[in-house]
Order: structure tokens, then C-alpha cells, then sequence
């Protein structure tokens, strides 16, 4: 079964691209390149030891779609393609409004023209919002996001449910994902972010390998274990198993499902700090700042809608994340440059 994975060269799509292969599945990569790099693909051609399907084209671009969609005639789609950033869709809400969505659009259009009817689309925990009850489980509201990058996310999953009312042949599972961390266990694929992290685990790495300095911990005045936000931190490969537990799921159910992909723990942020010091032997300096706005004390997952329909749920632990966060990082000090 061809699966087309728009965005595929990114962080997630890579590893997913992995996975599906070891299941079985054709991976054809689409993606621009605008947060990631070819060499990613040749990456998990090394791990796969055999060549994939990719093509450099802009989802946006329905006609750069049809003539991939010919030629390879896809059985279903994920897709990862979007832009990530909090702070910087804060700064250009218009560029993440139009490329977040757009790239659903021309999909879902093109989809309808070649009658492909499977979709998994990379939404988030971001959706829960500001509101959040904890654990977040599927029913509960959403809205109340803190930025345009959550407004996207959440909008997507409304013209997805939408189009699903519509198309009545149409597959929609959306994935909403906890905290993506860690790497494929060969340090050959992981998380390459521009610049400074803004995320918790790729700002850690940084600290241990020397680039940044120390790691500043936004807040220890929360009602936490430790005063320290608390994440649901989830293996990248096991998130990536995820999405082959999605398409056999969209095998045999129209309409839209949501599933939470997190691992049901959550973890602080001191916790994982420790944890990487515990599973690499690496010291990670840190110091305690003011909370980062926009912040919650609390956002993990209850998972068990994905365990009781999908059969998934995730199997590494935190320790597992930081040691292959760490061999990713020491290996490719400056990503896939
Ligand atoms: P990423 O930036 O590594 O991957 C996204 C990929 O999409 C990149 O390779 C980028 O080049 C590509 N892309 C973006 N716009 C495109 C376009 N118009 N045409 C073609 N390619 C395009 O991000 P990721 O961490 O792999 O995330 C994948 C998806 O999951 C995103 O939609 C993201 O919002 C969502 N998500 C990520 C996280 C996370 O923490 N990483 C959490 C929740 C949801
Ligand atoms: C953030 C985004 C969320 C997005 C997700 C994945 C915000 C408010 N939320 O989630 O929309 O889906 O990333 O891209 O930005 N922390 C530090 N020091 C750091 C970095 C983070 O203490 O340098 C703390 C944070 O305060 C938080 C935890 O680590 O408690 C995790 O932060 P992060 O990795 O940025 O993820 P989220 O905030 O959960």
C-alpha cells in the first residue's frame, strides 16, 4: 500500500517513513524543504537499506500534487507538512494561517480528484488549549489556543471533520500528539531545529554537547511534582508507530477519529533533566527563570482510546528518549548540515 507523506523529510515524517516501511508500506516523500533536508531521506534510506520514493514539491502546488498523485497513485496520506513554530506564527500569523491550511486544502482537493480517501493529519495537544483538564482525553473541549500556530492546528481538524460530514468515503484520523523528543535509536535520523530551540528536549542536547551554555527552567512555581511544568514526553518512534496503527485503523472506518498519542506519564521538567544525566552521564546546567507565557503547569494525555481501537500505545520510557535524543545529537552536532 503506497502511503504519500507530505512533509515527509521533516522530524515526525521521517521516522515515520521508516516505520511504515519496516511494516510493509510504500513511503513516497513529498516535501519543500522549507525545515528540513534531503539528507534526511538518505538517512532512512541507510537505516532501511533500500531506496524511497521522494519528490521536492510544494503542497500548496495542486498541480505539482496531480502530477505526483499520477504517477504514483497513493492509497492514502498523512500529513506532516506545516510550519511548527510557536513564537514565529506569533510574529507571522499569516504565513502559518496560509501554509498550515493551504497545504490540507490542496490535499484534500487533490485527494477527491484520484479518489483517495485515507487521511491522517499532525495535529496536537495545542488543541486542548488553555482550558485543559488533565489527563486531556479526546471528548474534552477544545479552543482557547494562545496562538496562531494552535488556531491552525485546530482549524484543520474542523475542515476536517467538515469535509468528513460531506465526502462520505472520507478516512479522517487525527492524530493529536503530546511531546515529540528523542530520535531513531541508529543516530542517523532526529530533530534538527533552526537556530535556538525553542523546545524543551533539542534546547537539553544543545546543553550537553556545548552550544548553549545552560538550560533555563521556565518556572518552579507551579503545582507540580516539583514546581516544574510536567509534559507527556513521547518517543519519536514510538509516535511513528503511531501513524501505522492510524492507517490500518482508516482501513476499516469512514468518518473522523481522534486519537491522543502520549504515553499517559507525566514528566517534569527537572525529572527530565535528570533523566538525562541518569541514562547519558552528561551534567546539564541549568537555572530557574520566570515562567514562559502562555505556559501550563500541566498537559499530558490519557491514551487509552488509541490502546482500546488502534491496539497502540507507546513502550519507551524516558530514559530511552534522552539516551537516543543524546546519540542523535552527538553524532550530528550540526544536524544534517
Ligand atoms: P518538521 O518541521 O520537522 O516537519 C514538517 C515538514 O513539512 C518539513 O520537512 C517541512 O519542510 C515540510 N513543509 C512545510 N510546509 C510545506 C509545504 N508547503 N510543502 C511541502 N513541505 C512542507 O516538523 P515535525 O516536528 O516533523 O512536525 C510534523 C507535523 O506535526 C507538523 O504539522 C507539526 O505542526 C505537527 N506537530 C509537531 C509537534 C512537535 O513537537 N514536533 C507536536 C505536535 C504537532
Ligand atoms: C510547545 C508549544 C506547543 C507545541 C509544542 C510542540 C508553547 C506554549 N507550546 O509545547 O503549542 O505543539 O511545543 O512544538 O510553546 N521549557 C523550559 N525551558 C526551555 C524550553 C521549555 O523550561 O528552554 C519547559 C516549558 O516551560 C514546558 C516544557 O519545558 O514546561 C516543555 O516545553 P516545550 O518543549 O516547549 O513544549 P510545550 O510547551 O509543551
Amino acid at each position: 500500500m503506497k502511503v504519500l507523506l507530505a512533509g515527509g523529510a521533516g522530524y515526525i515524517g521521517s521516522h515515520t517513513a521508516v516505520e511504515l516501511s519496516k511494516a510493509g508500506y510504500d513511503p513516497v516523500i513529498v516535501d519543500n524543504y522549507s525545515n528540513s533536508s534531503p539528507i534526511a531521506i538518505s538517512r532512512c534510506e541507510e537505516i532501511l537499506g533500500k531506496s524511497l520514493t521522494f519528490y521536492e514539491a510544494d503542497v500548496t502546488d495542486k498541480e505539482a500534487l496531480r502530477a505526483i498523485f499520477t504517477k504514483e497513485q497513493p492509497d492514502a496520506v498523512i500529513h506532516f507538512a506545516g510550519f511548527k513554530s510557536v513564537d514565529e506564527s506569533v510574529r507571522m500569523p499569516l504565513l502559518y494561517y496560509r501554509n498550515n491550511i493551504d497545504t490540507t486544502l490542496s490535499l484534500l482537493e487533490v485527494m477527491r480528484e484520484y479518489d483517495v480517501s485515507s487521511f491522517i493529519f499532525s495535529s496536537s495537544a495545542t488543541v486542548y488549549g488553555e482550558n485543559a483538564q488533565i489527563p486531556c482525553v479526546e471528548t474534552d473541549p477544545t479552543g482557547g489556543c494562545t496562538n496562531p500556530y494552535g488556531w491552525t492546528k485546530l482549524m484543520n481538524e474542523e475542515i476536517l471533520k467538515d469535509a468528513a460530514l460531506a465526502i462520505t468515503n472520507l478516512r479522517v484520523v487525527l492524530l493529536r500528539y503530546f511531546n515529540p523528543a528523542g530520535a531513531h535509536e541508529s543516530g542517523l535520523i532526529g530533530e534538527d531545529p533552526k537556530g535556538i530551540p525553542n523546545n524543551l528536549m533539542p534546547y537539553v542536547t544543545q546543553v550537553a554537547s556545548g552550544k548553549l551554555p545552560f538550560l533555563k527552567v521556565f518556572g518552579n512555581d507551579y503545582p507540580t511534582v516539583d514546581g516544574s511544568g510536567v509534559r507527556d514526553f513521547i518517543h519519536v518512534v514510538d509516535l511513528a508507530k503511531g501513524h501505522v496503527a492510524a492507517l490500518e485503523y482508516a482501513k476499516n472506518h469512514t468518518g473522523v477519529e481522534i486519537f491522543n498519542l502520549g504515553t499517559g506519564r507525566g514528566v517534569s521538567v527537572l525529572e527530565l533533566v535528570n533523566a538525562f544525566v541518569d541514562s547519558t552521564g552528561v551534567d546539564i546546567p541549568y537555572e530557574i527563570v520566570d515562567r514562559r507565557p502562555g505556559d501550563l503547569a500541566e498537559v499530558w494525555a490519557n491514551p487509552s482510546k488509541a490502546k482500546e481501537l488502534m491496539n497502540w500505545q507507546a513502550t519507551k520510557t524516558i530514559g530511552d528518549i534522552c539516551a537516543d535524543a543524546w546519540r542523535w545529537q552527538s553524532n550530528n552536532p550540526q544536524g544534517y548540515e
